[in-house]
This record gives C-alpha cells, structure tokens and sequence, in this order.
C-alpha cells in the first residue's frame, strides 16, 4: 500500500479474527523492518518470535499485575508511570502493591498473549549511545535506537493486511521475564508486539494536526503552518 495511507492507518488492534498468520508473512514483516535506522547502525535488536503456548502464558501471568497497577493509576486519575514536575519518576501516588495483588482478570492480557503473533523485542544495552545519560532527568535517548525498528514492523504489517499494537507492559516484568525467554545479561526488553488479522480496521487516526505541535525558531514561537508555511519552498 502507499506509504502515506500507511501512515495515516496503522492504528492500535488489540482484537483478532481467528486467522492464523503465516511464518513466512512475519519473516517478509521483519525483513522489511530491518531497514530501520538505529545509533551508530548498530541494529542491536533483537526478536524472539513466542510460539509456545506456556511461554505465552508466562508472559500473560507476568503482565497482568502490571495491566492492574497501570489500570488503578488511570481510574484514580493519575497518568501512569508519568515523571514528576522535575522529570524524576518517584513512585506512584497510589499503593501499587494493592493494585499488583487485585486479582482482575483482564481480557486486554488474554487477547495479547493470545494474539496470532507475539513479537518480544529486546535491544543489547551495552550498543547504545544513551546521549542523555548525565541529565538530571528520565532517559529516553536509549529508546530511539530500538523504536523506529519497532515502528517499521507496524508498518510493514499495516502493508501485509495485518494490524496490532506495541506495548511496554512487559517491560517492567524484565527480572521475572529474563529465565522465561532466556534473555542474554546485557539485552533488555523494549516492548512486545503482538500482530493478527484485526476485527476492525482502524481508519482515521486521532491525532493533533501540525500547527498545534510545531513552532518556528522557539518553543514558544509562531505557529508553524498554515500561513506561516512559505509556499515556494
Ligand atoms: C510506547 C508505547 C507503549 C504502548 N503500550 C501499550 C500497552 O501496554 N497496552 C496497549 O494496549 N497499548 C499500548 N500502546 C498503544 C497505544 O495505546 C496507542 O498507540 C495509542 O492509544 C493510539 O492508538 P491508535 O493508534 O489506535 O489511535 C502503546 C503504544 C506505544 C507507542
């Protein structure tokens, strides 16, 4: 498909019909994926492609403590896991031990981990140039070596009929996940994607146009776009 429909149409599918997807379609998917840009080309990730079952469920046990503790922080009005006013994260402002604990079952876990294809991505830390290490401040440098990949595999699904979502959920389960999926010592997971044939098909995407995030010369400064744009450039 073009790129630009693309673009505008790889949207979140959490649900799926119950096509299977085929080896060789999420071979084409990575193939494409791999073009990704990433620090120093070092293209440190890697996938691994979770096809037993109990490995799935393991996973699906060690993300929904996390879903609770995601979904208490959102009911109770707090944006989970946020950083603070001084870009620090310095706990969540509810008792994160209950909500882990409060046993709901969630069909948002079922669904992923039951998903035609779950894609865990891990990056090997010690590749990356993390730029923003010595900043008194969350990091999210690292991240940008390991997302665009993630983004490409989207895509590329988008382009082969398939929809799905990346999620991070899994991510906070590193310690428990790493004996599970047999993590090498210097990989981290970055996030797991799962992919299938979606019972509905995303076609328009909320987002905020240009003019309401792009500014010229400053942060603060005028509008760009619109008719602040040059037409002859
Ligand atoms: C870094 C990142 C983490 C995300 N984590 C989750 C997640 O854990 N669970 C989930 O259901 N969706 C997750 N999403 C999907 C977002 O909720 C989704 O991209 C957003 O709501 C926009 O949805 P739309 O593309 O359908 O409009 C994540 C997306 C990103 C980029």
């Amino acid at each position: 498909m073009e790129l630009s429909a693309a673009m505008r149409s790889t949207g979140a599918a959490r649900e799926f019909d119950g096509r299977p997807v085929g080896d060789d379609v999420v071979y084409r998917v990575l193939d494409l994926a791999r073009f990704a840009p990433s620090g120093g080309n070092e293209q440190a990730w890697h996938v691994t492609v979770v096809k037993d079952g109990a490995i799935r469920a393991a996973i699906g046990r060690h993300v929904l403590p996390v879903w609770n503790e995601y979904a208490a922080q959102r009911a109770a009005g707090y944006r989970p896991f946020a950083p603070g006013a001084d870009l620090r994260w310095h706990g969540a402002a509810i008792d994160l031990a209950a909500a882990r604990a409060s046993d709901h079952p969630s069909t948002l876990v079922d669904q992923l981990v039951g998903a035609p294809v779950l894609l865990v991505v891990s990056v090997r830390l010690t590749a990356l140039a993390l730029m923003d290490v010595d900043l008194d401040r969350e990091h999210i440098v690292g991240g940008a070596s390991i997302y665009p990949f993630c983004q490409n595999i989207m895509l590329a699904a988008r382009d082969e009929g398939l929809a799905g979502v990346l999620t991070t959920f899994v991510v906070r389960e590193e310690p428990a996940m790493r004996p599970v999926l047999h993590l090498p010592d210097d990989h981290v997971l970055a996030a797991m994607i799962v992919l299938g044939h979606p019972v509905k098909h995303v076609t328009r995407l909320r987002r905020r146009p240009v003019e309401e995030f792009t500014t010229i010369d400053r942060h603060d400064g005028p509008v760009f776009g619109g008719a602040s744009t040059d037409p002859g450039a």
